[in-house]
């Protein structure tokens, strides 16, 4: 399998896709590629001595979400990926990827292997620290929203939902990934409080380069 023609045909196909209103043109494509690097450091971290699925864990990362908006996608992406990366893929390939798409999205309903596990939670992942602020601003800047809204959803849903999802996570260094990410959103939804309402953060203990 050549992964630089697999990744390729992912950007044909994903990268001029607008999956819903409020994702920016070609959000599947880019996310792949995020999720398709995430997937091989967590691989890397909980299972180092085995880099067999590598190649396979990488092709299915870039076209995981490629039936997202027509429901449900692990399901029909399982199936078009099948279609998609025939000629590009041996038959024993092209399942094994197919699999990893199909069980993606179907979290702590089964006992699944490893590498089915670490593509869930790499997506998962995905979702969180700089990428969720990301998603967030977009969402409100497309709604015609301003900073308070987001703030406010911060507030109010926001602990709720990263915890519901934290439930799902498959490995303890996912969970402690997790955690530092949700670390990091808290403090920056803390300044942007701050700032929005036009009060300054305390400069004066900052070191001076
Ligand atoms: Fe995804």
């Amino acid at each position: 399998m050549n992964l630089d023609l697999i990744k390729q045909r992912a950007f044909e196909n994903l990268s001029k896709r607008k999956a819903h209103k409020h994702r920016e043109t070609g959000f599947i494509y880019y996310h792949g590629a995020r999720v398709a690097n995430l997937v091989i450091n967590l691989r890397k971290l909980i299972i180092p001595e085995d880099d067999t699925m590598d190649e396979i864990l990488q092709a299915a990362a870039y076209f995981h979400d490629v039936a997202k908006g027509i429901e449900p996608h692990h399901k029909y992406g399982a199936i078009i990926v099948r279609e998609m990366l025939k000629d590009l893929c041996t038959e024993k390939e092209v399942e094994q990827i197919s699999q990893l798409i199909q069980c993606h999205a179907l979290r702590k309903k089964r006992k699944y292997n490893n590498y089915e596990m670490l593509l869930q939670d790499a997506d998962l992942l995905d979702h969180f620290g700089t990428i969720e602020l990301w998603m967030n601003f977009y969402y409100y800047a497309t709604e015609n929203q301003n900073m308070e809204f987001s703030i406010d959803f911060y507030n109010t849903e926001f602990k709720a939902l990263a915890m519901k999802n934290r439930s799902f996570l498959n490995f303890e260094i996912s969970e402690q990934i997790f955690d530092e990410k949700l670390e990091f959103v808290n403090s920056f939804v803390k300044r942007m409080e701050i700032e929005n309402k036009g009060d300054i953060v305390d400069f004066s203990k900052k070191e001076v380069r």
